[in-house]
């Protein structure tokens, strides 16, 4: 069948959906460029906040007359709330063929069959641990998968752990994913290693609380360092990681492995003690902001970004000026911004005193203003250097022979450069994949803008 997989959300699920496509591909079916011409239409979805769902539900009309009026003949919703919803996706949505669970996405192909044997719905939202263990499913779709021959995309995920066991009273990804699962290291070093055959330079590790990594004697700085030294690589990095679980050994890490980019992720969520212990966050302002001190004192031109939620229940005035306060004082080179969805079936959906919309959006945007200029005046500095970037985009050649977009990569520290082309600057050479040495003539908030530095730095 042609397939066409649509992905929300996170990075794990970018990465479970190229697990999925891995699977299709090794079971004969081909990928669409389309929605409105796949036969079988899979959307990998989200639950993290209702807007996530929201979007999904949205979209379930338009699939609906896809399915009328298109070729599409299976429509399957997968992820995080296929888990979430369960059998109400059906009541909801009796148009849906297939619901699978984060934790089933192996028996893809399998259900596939079955529902074109029976004709009925078919639901999988078991969490099949040995599978994910065992068996990266790249492995087993290896043969006939094409990844091999087409140019690296990037950034490419491979995940070290699945789930999470850290239970923090807003988030509903410990149920719907389940507990903290960790491939062994074997096996993440042989997808690292297929990815490096197909000539990617760069990965990124992923788990919901990667730093948390432990697989019997290997903790996440020993795993880390492994894959750091896996020849032909250039750059790893790694996300997410949580404030209670970063070692020492992995700040050690940081700062001797040449290879480990200096970023790190690591989500606050709020600067108030009180706020924290409510969210069941395990770690307090103080301890959050000697930590940030120590990775910059240790790991030379390090970035460090942040997830921050406002209007979590019961949040004072008092609460989000400690937060600014921590804004001011951290000062991170980027921030996700959040405003507290409830989740169904959380221990916070029970937590008193919700904030009222208006004071919710009042700080959120008080926020964002702040974090937008920390940002700004963070990366002023980069302003005339010079970085190496990994390019993720290259400019076309239309028919006529002129460039169209621009070059596109990101700095080690994780920021993205945008570089327009000029039409003797070696366009035709540069590839997706290549490190290049760019001259900063712009930097804002989100986006640094520069030029291609002396030909002779292209490393490439
Ligand atoms: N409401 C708002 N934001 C949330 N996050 C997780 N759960 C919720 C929620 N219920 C945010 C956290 C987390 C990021 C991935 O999403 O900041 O770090
Ligand atoms: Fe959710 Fe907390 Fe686990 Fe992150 S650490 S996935 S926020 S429960």
């Amino acid at each position: 069948m042609k397939y066409y997989i649509e992905t929300y959300g996170c990075q794990m699920n970018v990465y479970d959906s190229r697990q999925m496509e891995l699977l299709l591909q090794g079971d004969g079916h081909e990928p669409v460029q389309q929605p409105g011409e796949a036969e079988l239409l899979l959307v990998n979805t989200c639950a993290i906040r209702e807007s996530a769902e929201q979007r999904v539900w949205g979209q379930l009309g338009h699939y609906k007359r896809l399915k009328e009026k298109g070729p599409c003949r299976i429509l399957g919703l997968c992820g995080c709330m296929a888990q979430n919803h369960a059998e109400g996706i059906l009541r909801r949505a009796p148009h849906v063929d297939l619901v699978l669970g984060p934790g089933a996405l192996h028996m893809l192909p399998q259900l596939i069959r079955r529902q074109l044997a029976q004709g009925s719905p078919q639901m999988d939202l078991a969490f099949y641990e040995e599978d994910f263990l065992d068996s990266s499913i790249a492995r087993q779709a290896r043969p006939s998968a094409r990844r091999d021959s087409v140019d690296p995309v990037y950034p490419v995920y491979v995940a070290v752990m699945r789930g999470c066991d850290y239970h923090c009273t807003y988030c509903v990804v410990p149920r719907v994913r389940g507990g903290e699962v960790c491939r062994p290291p074997e096996r993440i070093c042989d997808e690292v290693r297929t990815l490096v055959g197909a000539g990617y330079r760069e990965v990124t590790l992923v788990g919901q609380t990667v730093n948390s990594y432990r697989s019997d004697s290997v903790d996440f700085a020993q795993l880390l360092r492994s894959v750091a030294r896996i020849p032909g690589l250039d750059r790893v990095r790694f996300a997410t990681s949580h404030p209670r679980s970063f070692s020492s050994e992995l700040i050690d890490a940081l700062a001797e492995e040449e290879k480990l980019c200096e970023h790190v992720h690591l989500p606050v969520q709020s600067g108030s003690d009180r706020i924290l212990r409510r969210m069941a966050r395990r770690y307090t302002a103080g301890e959050y902001r000697r930590l940030c001190a120590e990775l910059r004192r240790r790991v030379e031109g390090v970035s460090i970004t942040t997830d921050l939620i406002f209007g979590f229940p019961g949040e004072t005035e008092e609460d989000f000026q400690q937060t600014l306060d921590l804004m001011r004082e951290v000062r991170w080179e980027g921030g996700f911004l959040f405003k507290y969805s409830p989740r169904p079936q959380v221990a916070a959906d029970r937590l008193p005193d919700p904030v009222p919309k208006e004071v919710v959006s009042r700080r959120f945007q008080q926020a964002l203003d702040l974090q937008m200029q920390i940002a700004a005046e963070a990366n002023r500095p980069l302003e005339g250097t010079t970085v190496e970037i990994l390019l993720e985009e290259i400019p076309k050649r239309t028919d006529s022979g002129l460039l169209h977009g621009s070059y596109k990569g990101r700095t080690r520290a994780n920021k993205m450069v945008v570089v327009h082309p000029e039409d003797d600057d070696g366009a035709s050479r540069l590839r997706v994949g290549d490190l290049i040495a760019v001259r900063i003539t712009e930097a804002r908030a989100y986006t640094l803008y520069g030029q291609m530095a002396e030909k002779a730095a292209v490393a490439g």
